[in-house]
């Protein structure tokens, strides 16, 4: 697929994607979601990929939110459709990814972007980052997973105040609630990532898989993660880097996964 809106790297087991509507701050559109969607849905697949990072073009904006423009004219029916579809394919989607994915927040991350940084399993936001869920200004309520996500990350008091407020807060008071787990100068952010990343994809991908499955059964509605835990736990047992992690331990080695 040819992409317009993203661009994707690849080296050394690391994949990154840039969003690539500057013009737009990176403003979430149709497209783009799609190919994300798309894109994603491709690196997973390829066993040489161990590890994503995300971030936005240009120096002022990670994602600046959905696309105003697109639904500005939306009916009630297209609204639930359009938050959905964008759930479903995209923001959920990613947080249940079998591979890491780091977002790297290098300016504005507002609304759809905040959320789309909030379904990414690691944060890293460069010290000019501005983060915020602004729905409320326009008459509308986050609807790509941030009234949930919000609150598991930073407590419902300060959710509350977020939103409520469509307030933005820095790198520094996003670091400070737990939002992001590190603050880098711009030009190190991306950097940072490629060095969480290097020590992400050591380690077993099968392993990681099943440890992204199991921490999100906390929050999937109905589900006892204590029992995917014993679940996802067994299954690492059949695994080949299972075997191959526990002998190169005793023969003194380094372990070489595959992922099987
Ligand atoms: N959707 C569509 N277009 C957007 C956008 C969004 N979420 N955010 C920014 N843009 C566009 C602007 O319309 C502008 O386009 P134009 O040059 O064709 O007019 C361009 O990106 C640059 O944005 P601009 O507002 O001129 O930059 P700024 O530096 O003055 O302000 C922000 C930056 C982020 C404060 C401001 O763009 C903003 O408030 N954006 C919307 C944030 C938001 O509410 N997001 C939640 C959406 S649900």
């Amino acid at each position: 697929m040819n992409y317009q809106n993203i661009l994707i790297a690849k080296e050394h087991n690391i994949a990154t994607i840039i969003i690539n509507r500057p013009d737009k701050l990176n403003a979430l559109n149709k497209v783009t979601i799609q190919e994300l969607h798309h894109a994603f849905s491709v690196l997973e697949t390829h066993h040489d990929v161990r590890a994503i990072i995300i971030s936005g073009s240009g120096e002022k904006a990670f994602v600046a939110g959905a696309d105003i423009a697109e639904f500005a004219e939306f009916s009630v029916e297209e609204g639930i459709q359009l938050s959905a579809q964008g759930q479903e394919t995209l923001f959920n989607f990613v947080e249940n990814l079998r591979v890491p994915v780091i977002a790297a927040i290098n300016g504005f991350a507002l609304g759809g972007g905040l959320e789309l940084a909030m379904a990414c399993h690691i944060r890293v936001a460069s010290d000019n980052a501005k983060m915020g869920l602004p729905e409320v200004s326009l008459g509308v309520i986050p609807g790509y997973g941030g009234t949930q996500r919000l609150p598991q990350l930073i407590g419902k008091g300060r959710a509350l105040e977020m939103i409520l407020s469509a307030a933005m807060i820095s790198a520094e008071e996003g670091y400070r609630v737990g939002l992001v787990n590190h603050i880098t100068k711009p030009d190190e952010l991306l950097d940072f990532c490629y060095e969480i990343a290097q020590k992400i994809i050591k380690n077993s991908p099968a392993a990681i898989a099943m440890a992204i499955h199991a921490v999100n059964a906390n929050f999937r509605e109905g589900e006892n993660g204590y029992e995917t835990e014993i679940k996802s736990f067994g299954k690492c047992f059949g695994t080949v880097d299972f075997k191959e992690g526990t002998k190169a331990f005793l023969e003194k080695r380094k372990a070489v996964f595959t992922g099987e």
